[in-house]
């Protein structure tokens, strides 16, 4: 698949990808675009966060990977498949989407029968499907299965929203600013299960996030967006260290990179800690 892109614009993959977003344009019907131009790859058993101000794309460029939205130009190819009409049904069972807004998510009248409807549409028997949707609802923490998920608060829905997508075994997780309205133990616990899902069950995942300490902890890949397209991407101790980089996107340095910068520890050679309890351990030694 390395030589399987649809636009020579893209710079070229680094080993088989099984997302490839080549060229990508999309205008909303108002005009605006969402995505310009956009190149972008997921690579097999990796968490890539795609970091970027309000506004640059990310969302937009998340909603194309499972074909929710199609593009206006270029291509998108998931795991061997086009998206296209004939396609996006295959496509959307690949690939789990949870949306920045957890609430459009939800619809059933109770959280189980919600985490159910996704195993259920996979062909699953109802008792299957109730065993699934137990499970998925007992990794995330969110017992209360016979509550209504319209009333639960932003929190509790998106927990919600994310034990429906992995009630459907997705061999892609795309994730949107999956921790905006956690509290801190349960925002732990979503990013303790996203490493989790990449390392026991080999799940590659897509995550935006505002957070950039824990894009930090987190990512294999940063991609910074800008302006609807992916201005520069690589390693986390790379991208999330450069602070100029950052600032021409609109973002800041992690904690992390400021105090160990601040500390005068940032020198040429020098192994860059990429969480807090790794800077500490290193200054104990
Ligand atoms: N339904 C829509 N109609 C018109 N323009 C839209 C629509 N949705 C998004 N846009 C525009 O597309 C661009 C990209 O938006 P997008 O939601 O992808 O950004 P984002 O990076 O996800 O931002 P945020 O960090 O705020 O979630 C923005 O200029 C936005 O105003
Ligand atoms: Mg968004």
């Amino acid at each position: 698949m390395i030589s399987d892109n649809a636009c020579v614009k893209c710079p070229p993959a680094e080993k088989e990808a099984i997302v490839h977003v080549d060229c990508v344009t999309h205008k909303y019907p108002d005009g605006t675009k969402g995505i310009h131009n956009m190149c972008f790859r997921v690579y097999p058993k990796e968490i890539v966060a795609l970091c970027g101000p309000n506004g640059a794309g990310k969302s937009t460029l998340i909603e194309h990977i499972n074909g929710l939205m199609m593009p206006d130009v270029g291509r998108v190819r998931v795991l061997g498949y086009d998206i296209d009409k004939k396609n996006v049904s295959i496509i959307r069972k690949m690939v789990g989407l949870v949306f920045q807004n957890a609430d459009s998510q939800l619809f059933s009248p109770t959280v189980l029968e919600d985490v159910m409807f996704g195993p259920l549409n996979l062909g699953m028997s109802p008792e299957e499907a109730r065993k699934k949707a137990e499970w998925a609802l007992g990794v995330v923490g969110f017992t209360e299965f016979s509550k209504v998920p319209h009333y639960l608060s932003g929190g509790q829905q998106r927990l919600v929203a994310i034990a429906g997508v992995l009630a459907m075994d997705p061999k892609i997780l795309v994730v949107d600013e999956p921790t905006g309205d956690l509290d801190p133990s349960n925002a732990r616990k979503i990013e303790k299960l996203l490493r989790e899902l990449r390392d026991k069950q080999g799940i590659s995942i897509v995550v935006a996030l505002h957070d950039m300490d824990m894009a930090a902890r987190l990512a294999d890949r940063i991609c910074i967006i800008k302006e609807g397209a992916v201005i520069a991407e690589g390693k986390p101790e790379d991208i999330l260290y450069d602070e100029k980089l950052l600032k021409s996107a609109g973002l800041e340095l992690p904690d992390v990179a400021r105090l160990f910068r601040d500390l005068g520890l940032d020198k040429k050679g020098a192994r860059r800690p990429l969480s807090l309890d790794d800077l500490v351990s290193m200054m104990k030694n």
